[in-house]
């Protein structure tokens, strides 16, 4: 078999979408944790914080070459991950002819993996709109307000995320993509290893906790993001 023809085969796509969604799962561990320090602005930690701690790690971030590097790969999995997606959403129908009509507990194919294409599109619209909220103003039109931390001069990103969610439609949205997320990685997150072969019975219960644990989690340490800078408990 040809690496084309692998690649547009059933078993090929799914390789991609476990290996590009694996990827992403890393990301998301990565963006949650730095984002997480924008909360050291609470009362609690440091009030005089004013996104000085999310502004610089932001700053390492954007300015270090292997991490841009990294960026283009991630925009590359995303793009993957998608294409590929709706393709095997698109074959699965074709296959079974009957759409999403066929009741839910038809014992073959549990409510998460019909819905992957449906929850995967809101997904992306969130996306669509939250690069145009952040990273096009941080690495395109860098338009955001210069702040100077000691020697380095950082962008104010802090300052552009409190603005962006004062805006209750848009925290509205940035809920609905969380839950769009923690939906989409209920059923992701452990099909993804599965694939891989990494689901012996010996594992499984391990897989589907640590699953359930990171689809519920992460998603809701985002999801108190827009919420904290709406409610001014920080900002
Ligand atoms: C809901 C809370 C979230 C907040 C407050 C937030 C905030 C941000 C900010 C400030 C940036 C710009 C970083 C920079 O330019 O240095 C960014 C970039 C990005 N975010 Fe988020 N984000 C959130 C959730 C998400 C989720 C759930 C996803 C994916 C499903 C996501 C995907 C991305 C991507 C792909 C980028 C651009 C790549 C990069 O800068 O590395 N974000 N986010």
């Amino acid at each position: 078999m040809k690496w084309s023809e692998f690649f547009t085969s059933s078993i090929g796509k799914k390789l991609v979408m476990s290996l590009s969604g694996i990827c992403l799962i890393g990301f998301l561990v990565v963006h949650v944790g730095l984002n997480l320090t924008i909360f050291n602005d609470l009362p609690i930690f440091d009030p005089e914080d004013n996104g000085r701690m999310f502004n610089k790690a932001a700053h390492f971030m954007g300015s270090t070459v292997v991490i841009r590097l990294m960026e283009i790969g991630l925009f590359v999995f995303f793009f993957l991950h998608i294409i590929q997606g709706y393709l095997l959403t698109v074959q699965n129908r074709a296959k079974r002819k009957i759409g999403y009509s066929i009741p839910v507990k038809d014992g073959r194919a549990s409510w998460y993996s019909k819905s992957m294409g449906l929850l995967g599109t809101l997904l992306l619209i969130f996306l669509i709109l939250h690069i145009a909220h952040f990273w096009v103003p941080s690495r395109v039109t860098q338009d955001l307000t210069p702040v100077k931390y000691g020697d380095m001069e950082a962008h104010n990103l802090f300052e552009r995320m409190v603005a962006v969610f004062q805006n209750p439609w848009i925290v509205l949205v940035y809920i609905l993509g969380c839950i769009s997320l923690g939906w989409h990685l209920l059923h992701g997150f452990q099909s993804a290893f599965r694939t891989l072969g990494l689901s012996n019975h010996r594992y499984i219960d391990s897989l589907k906790a640590t699953g359930t644990g990171f689809s519920i989690l992460v998603p809701f340490l985002f999801a108190l993001m827009p919420i904290a800078m709406y409610l001014g408990w920080i900002g």
